[in-house]
């Protein structure tokens, strides 16, 4: 269509050639019209009527044209950017948690967002407006060469200047747009971070610290951004200086061909035509340079996080598994987070099916890393993890998933009702399921409660819930999935005493018959398992039942003397200021 629009001033050239001058010098080279017009004999006013007709004629094409290749680039840019993105978000939930470790929520949502945005906008904007421009000026040149090629020359003396201007400042425009897209990612963490945690920031009243920190940051974004609109506001004038002289030398030329009859005053008027329509789109293609820019940056941002591989990802033959009996093995277990500092040393367990073991050890002794190890969140650095006999890397990763019931230390829900909450690790339970899931885990008490029950609605992180109403849920959610192993990160934390008995009862009962592991601070939990094992910096220390390790007077038993101490006491300075004891 674009190479339509370059015959847009030939009717015009043909007006003022045989219409108005009526000159007999044509150096015109389109030898079919001239040889059409000269031999039909026309006359002045069917040539101007023809003229005029063919203008219009030209407009309509164009513009039908046009509206093809807009229409067609706009649905195929939806669906590769519905695509794209679809695909980064799928991707990005299979990175492993240790590439999450690293990463800021932020700026993973904003490559979601605006850097799939900036490849849209190129898409929809940028590459009509370049190939059309583009088009349009391969369409004149060609068209000027074969009318004068001398001409075209003078005319287009000033391009190579114009092309060097553009390329230089789409170098420029590109690195500050990459450090403009960098730290809208940095400015978009900080407030994800901060909205997220919103309670403690107000709760310490920091929101002034917080404002410094994204003001700093906006700083740079601004800076960046500023940075930008320097060098695209310097392109534009510079392009319309080129320009002028551009079409001073066309003037020039052009009227002394015509004084000296080599040129007809339709061509200069052809060529004045293309020269100013030449400098559009050569703006429109330095324009749709920050377009350009942008998405490649965008794209390489993509790109970056599309490159990575899961570190934990299924082994070439590894096998689907549906039932497992949860027999579980740590052989010579190490792991390390980061290279050089040891979580885990050397762990060696084997807990047979349906076994119930308790881990217990101080803060940061490595208990959630080791029980994490179980999913694959992380491989370990040595040795390996058996389950059923067999290394867990030689298991679907997705099928091991499977066969593991998980409640984590931070229990988080997702926004939604409490029915869907309870279903998310099994969606297709049935409503009888959930209800007695949800009995189980002692949940159904305060559920019932509830003016909408199961269809009351949680907000987004279940900040709407207490802490142990949360913990029950997701319990009621490990229930629910009926898996042969049991992983129970604390499960009572967010509890009271009277509570925490009856959440026992409940998970003594979602246990039966499966293979479970329960980390716990609190000791009366503990005494559910058949086995205890005491962790310290990252080692088995100690190894037995609730009355062996007792016996040993070992590190357990040092720990379950101070606990019932401290709890006597608590339980002694209540009483005795408690007015009940006064009376
Ligand atoms: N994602 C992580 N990246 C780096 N280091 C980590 C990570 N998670 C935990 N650690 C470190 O690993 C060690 C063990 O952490 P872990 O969470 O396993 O302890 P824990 O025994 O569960 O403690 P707690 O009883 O407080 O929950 C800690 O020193 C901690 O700093
Ligand atoms: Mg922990």
């Amino acid at each position: 269509n674009s190479l339509l629009s370059a015959f847009r001033p030939w009717p015009v050239k043909v007006v003022i050639d045989r219409v108005l001058v009526r000159s007999h010098t044509h150096v015109s080279r389109v030898p079919f019209v001239r040889a059409w017009l000269d031999s039909g004999g026309f006359t002045r006013l069917e040539i101007l009527y023809g003229a005029c007709a063919a203008t219009i004629l030209i407009a309509l094409l164009t513009g039908l044209l046009s509206y093809y290749f807009t229409h067609t680039m706009g649905v195929v840019g939806q669906d590769f950017i519905f695509a794209l993105r679809r695909n980064l978000f799928a991707h990005m939930q299979r990175l492993s948690l240790r590439f999450h470790d690293h990463q800021r929520t932020g700026d993973l949502i904003t490559r979601l967002t605006s850097d799939i945005q900036a490849i849209q906008d190129m898409i929809a904007t940028g590459v009509t407006t370049f190939g059309t421009n583009s088009c349009l000026l391969i369409g004149m040149l060609v068209l000027m060469f074969w009318l004068n090629w001398q001409f075209a020359l003078v005319s287009l003396s000033v391009a190579p200047l114009l092309f060097g201007i553009v390329f230089r400042y789409k170098r420029r425009i590109k690195v500050a747009a990459r450090k403009a897209r960098a730290s809208t990612g940095l400015l978009a963490s900080l407030a994800q971070e901060t909205l997220a945690s919103i309670r403690i920031v107000q709760g310490l009243a920091q929101e002034d610290q917080q404002d410094e920190r994204f003001q700093e940051r906006s700083e740079g974004h601004h800076q960046a951004f500023l940075e930008v609109v320097r060098y695209q506001a310097r392109v534009g004038p510079l392009v319309d200086l080129l320009a002028a002289m551009g079409l001073a030398i066309v003037m020039w030329y052009g009227a002394t061909r015509v004084l000296a009859g080599q040129l007809t005053t339709g061509d200069v008027v052809l060529f004045f035509a293309y020269v100013t329509n030449l400098y559009t789109p050569m703006k429109g293609v330095a324009r749709s340079t920050y377009v350009f820019s942008k998405a490649s940056v965008g794209a390489e941002r993509i790109a970056e996080v599309m490159s990575i591989r899961s570190e934990v990802t299924d082994r070439e033959g590894a096998r689907q598994v549906s039932k497992l009996n949860g027999g579980i093995e740590f052989r010579d277990v190490s792991f390390e987070y980061e290279a050089g500092r040891p979580v885990l040393s050397h762990i060696n367990l084997s807990i047979a099916p349906g076994e119930k073991v308790a881990i217990v050890g101080g803060t940061g002794a490595g208990k959630s890393t080791l029980v994490g190890l179980l999913p694959r969140f992380y491989d370990p650095t040595h040795g390996e993890i058996r389950i059923d006999g067999d290394d867990i890397r030689n298991y679907g990763l997705q099928s091991l998933r499977d066969q593991i019931s998980l409640v984590l230390q931070d229990s988080l829900l997702f926004s939604g009702t409490i029915r869907e909450n309870i279903a998310f690790g099994c969606p297709n339970a049935s409503d009888e399921a959930i209800v007695a899931a949800a009995e189980t885990a002692n949940a159904d008490e305060f559920i019932a409660r509830l003016p909408e029950g199961y269809e009351a609605a949680v907000a987004e992180r279940g900040s709407s819930l207490s802490g142990g109403q949360k913990q029950r849920i997701a319990i009621a959610r490990a229930i629910l999935r009926d898996a042969p192993i049991l992983v129970l990160d604390e499960p009572t934390s967010g509890l009271d005493a009277a509570a925490e008995q009856t959440v026992i009862d409940a998970l003594e009962r979602a246990a039966a018959g499966r293979t479970t592991l329960i980390i716990a601070h609190r000791l009366t939990t503990v005494r559910l398992a058949d086995r205890i094992i005491v962790l310290d910096r990252g080692r088995i220390v100690e190894e037995g039942t609730h009355l062996e390790l007792l016996a040993r007077e070992g590190r357990y038993a040092h720990f379950y003397h101070l606990q019932m101490t401290t709890e006597a006491e608590d339980t002694l300075v209540v009483t005795n200021n408690s007015p009940l004891s006064l009376a």
